[in-house]
């Protein structure tokens, strides 16, 4: 495989009148870890929302302003001349923040010198602990469907995926089937609660069995909690950390993104025992030497917004939850209701598409809204077929103007009627 890549090409070199035979690293394709994945699908349908002129109901970013003292603090952060490489793990006024809430919320001692790396995002935490933790070859179970970077996470970090399936309609998991994923070449499973693209949230049962698997392998648990305040209808966020046995064998991933609608910004970070800490940081260090230091500053503020700030975003998102699904249901939608994060899976079969992909494309040029097929979410693309996904991290007038756009399709001629030809 490799050597087909490479092309051979005739150049005359510089040091010799013989012309000599090199390989033209130029003209091959890349590695071929970075050959075994695609574009994000999600980033593309932004692309082709702009594109089309469509309503972007694809990627998960705010249309909204962030708060207003965050944004102050990055502007004072830059007036102050924070402008050079922060720590390269981290700040210490933040990762102090991040120890502190997490201590607060959760009831788990950590240690800001030694447990906290702050990173680019949490996509780059989940990257650097991958790498820092897993060897090529080790097994790595990941619930399908998943955040679509978790594959190429696993690719790259040379990890063997185990993928154990998420049932809708409530995206319960068969606990006998995530039990035979395990085995002694497992290193760690992924776990993302409240969960994107599903808006599942794991409960302590679901968790402490997850826990049970994780301690009898001798498995790491890494947990993306970047959802864990935009929560729904009464549902608690249990950290995997506070799970009996699982503080030191789980490194737990947030950012700033979502919380504070800076999704721009790359602030994240990755909380976990000190032994593991020290490996993440090293990768983090080469990585990207450090996330940017005024905003890290800023995240000191936001990490210190009252509780009330958290309750009125969860309210916020439940209110437009309800104004999505409001939308999507008369025309046809099925809709599976997110008990958290700020997506909603649909399943489009009774529209009649060949699959979830030439819907998506039906939906962004001819009708004007923009979603992600369900498809890029598995592993086994056949369960996505007749999928997709809307977010409503939008204002009330971005999703008004996607249901009056959605008003000019023709409705399945059965809701439920999975499969059965409608009318595009
Ligand atoms: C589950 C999940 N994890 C990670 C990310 C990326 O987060 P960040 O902006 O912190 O890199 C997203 C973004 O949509 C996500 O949904």
């Amino acid at each position: 495989m490799f050597q087909e890549l490479a092309v051979l090409v005739v150049r005359r070199s510089y040091d010799s009148r013989e012309p000599r035979i090199i390989t033209d690293m130029s003209r091959r394709a890349g590695s071929r870890k970075s050959a075994q994945f695609t574009e994000s699908v999600i980033r593309e349908m932004t692309r082709l929302s702009d594109a089309h002129g469509a309503v972007n109901l694809s990627q998960g970013f705010p249309d909204f302003a962030a708060p207003e003292a965050v944004k102050a603090a990055a502007r004072d952060a830059i007036a102050a001349d924070i402008n050079q490489y922060a720590v390269t793990w981290g700040a210490h006024p933040l990762r102090e923040a991040v120890a502190r809430e997490f201590s607060r919320r959760y009831g788990i001692a950590v240690d800001p010198d030694e447990q906290v790396t702050i990173c680019c995002g949490s996509t780059e935490a989940m990257m650097s602990t991958m790498l820092a933790t897993v060897d090529p070859g080790d097994e790595v179970v990941v619930f399908e469907p998943f955040y679509e970077n978790y594959g190429p996470d696993a690719i790259l970090s040379g990890a063997v995926p185990r993928y154990v399936t998420l049932h809708e309609p409530d995206w319960t998991f068969d606990f006998d089937a995530l039990a035979a994923a395990f085995n002694d070449r497992t290193r760690a499973i992924i776990i993302n609660t409240p969960n994107n693209p599903t808006g599942k949230v794991f409960t302590h049962s679901e968790l402490t069995a997850i826990a049970e698997l994780c301690c009898r392998w001798d498995v790491l648990a890494i947990t993306d909690e970047i959802y864990e305040h935009i929560i729904y209808d009464g549902c608690r966020h249990v950290p995997m950390a506070a799970i009996e046995g699982m503080a030191d064998r789980t490194v737990t991933l947030n950012s700033l993104s979502k919380t504070y609608s800076v999704t721009g910004w790359r602030v994240g970070w990755a909380i976990g025992p000190g032994r593991l800490t020290a490996a993440i940081r090293k990768v983090h260090d080469f990585l990207t030497v450090g996330a940017a230091a005024p905003l890290q500053a800023a995240g000191v503020a936001a990490l210190s917004l009252p509780d009330s700030y958290y309750e009125e975003l969860a309210t916020g998102y439940q209110r437009r939850r309800d104004m999505l699904l409001a939308l999507l249901e008369p025309r046809g939608f099925v809709c599976f209701k997110p008990h958290g994060a700020y997506y909603v899976m649909t399943d489009i079969g009774g529209f009649g598409f060949a699959d979830d992909i030439e819907f998506a494309r039906y939906l962004v040029r001819e009708v004007g809204v923009a979603v992600v097929p369900g498809s890029s979410f598995y592993h086994d693309q056949v369960l996505g077929r007749t999928k997709v996904r809307f977010t409503f991290c939008k204002r009330d007038e971005t999703l008004n103007e996607a249901g009056r756009r959605l008003k000019t399709m023709r409705a399945p001629v059965s809701k439920q009627a999975h499969g059965v030809v409608g009318s595009p």
